[in-house]
């Protein structure tokens, strides 16, 4: 699909993307690449970043990966250093690396669930520290009369209520969206940078969907779905120009949901027509049932 952005949005612009080598972080590098940007990628493994910078560079978007796992400070500070001095100067951070499975509370150990919170939350807010200078207003590499950079997490909708065998990343992302309002309220005041969050519903043909949710069970998971669909890795993408270009230059601390309106959906218990139907009897009865102050009691 076509995008509804301007081709020049992200003109000149330099971002790091962890987890930018494959499905929704991927597609985010290509739509920005498509949009002006220059992407560094950060991921665990060199065949799935080679891949992908292949992929841009074929595309003429300039690209380049840098191993690194979001978990080791050491290595966030190398990516982040890495960055900079390949392109001169970092503007936008997206937080997209996360780990995923399923399992019941009971059967996950404290491990596990350590594991999740230490790549999604603490490795979102350990890149955060690490391109903190980079991006302040004034920054090297930034024009004087540039803002401050931008950050993105992507979060999830898990949190907003609760979910079934998603004990770990429910926790983990709540904690991203609760760094993404921090941040947004520390940082937009003291540096001028702008801190966001998306939280896609379940998107189509990536390794978090299928993970999640095998074949068998998607087609039961659609008929709750107020769009009737999967959403894409484009509709992410689009999200995600909006919130680092321009176009978003007033929103600060928010993290946008992008699911089709699913995390407010509820089984239907009654159909419209037996709606209508119910609706008419219990109308009709309480006008034929006195209301108002208790008749006085005889015994009074
Ligand atoms: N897919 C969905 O339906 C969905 C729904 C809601 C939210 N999300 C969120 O969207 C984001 C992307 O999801 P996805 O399904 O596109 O995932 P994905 O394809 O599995 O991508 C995850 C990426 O993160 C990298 N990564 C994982 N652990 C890392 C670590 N410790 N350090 C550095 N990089 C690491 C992986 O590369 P390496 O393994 O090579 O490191 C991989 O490229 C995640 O934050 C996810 O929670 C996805």
């Amino acid at each position: 699909m076509e995008s509804p952005f301007k081709a020049d949005v992200l003109k000149g612009k330099v971002a790091l993307v962890t987890g930018g080598g494959s499905g929704i972080g991927f597609e985010i590098c290509t739509q920005f690449g498509k949009h002006g940007a220059s992407i560094a990628i950060m991921g665990r493994r060199r065949s799935v970043l080679d891949s992908a910078v292949d992929a841009l560079t074929a595309i003429g978007i300039p690209a380049v990966g840098f191993e690194g796992d979001v978990r080791r400070q050491e290595d966030c500070k190398r990516v982040v250093e890495s960055t900079f001095q390949h392109y001169g100067k970092i503007d936008i951070l997206v937080n997209n690396a996360a780990g995923n499975f399923l399992a019941s509370a009971e059967d996950l150990s404290p491990n596990g669930f350590k594991t999740v919170l230490d790549i999604d939350s603490v490795g979102t807010f350990t890149m955060c520290h690490e391109v903190l200078k980079y991006l302040k207003k004034g920054a090297p590499g930034r024009s004087p009369s540039d803002s401050g950079g931008a950050i993105l997490s992507i979060s999830a909708t898990l949190h907003l209520t609760a979910s079934w065998y998603q004990i770990h990343v429910s926790a983990a992302k709540a904690a991203v969206d609760a760094t993404t309002r921090n941040l947004a309220l520390e940082w937009g005041t003291d540096y001028d940078i702008r801190v966001n969050g998306i939280a896609p519903g379940p998107i189509g043909d990536t390794v978090g969907m299928s993970k999640l949710a095998p074949d068998e069970m998607t087609s039961k998971a659609r008929d709750y779905m107020p769009l009737y669909k999967l959403g894409e890795k484009w509709d992410i993408a689009m999200a995600a120009l909006y919130l680092t270009s321009d176009a978003g230059k007033f929103v600060n601390g928010t993290t946008l949901i992008v699911d089709g309106g699913l995390w407010l959906s509820r089984p239907r218990h009654l159909p419209k027509d037996q709606v209508r139907e119910l609706s008419r009897v219990v109308e009709k009865r309480s006008r034929t049932t006195l209301v108002g102050a208790p008749k006085p009691s005889s015994k009074l």
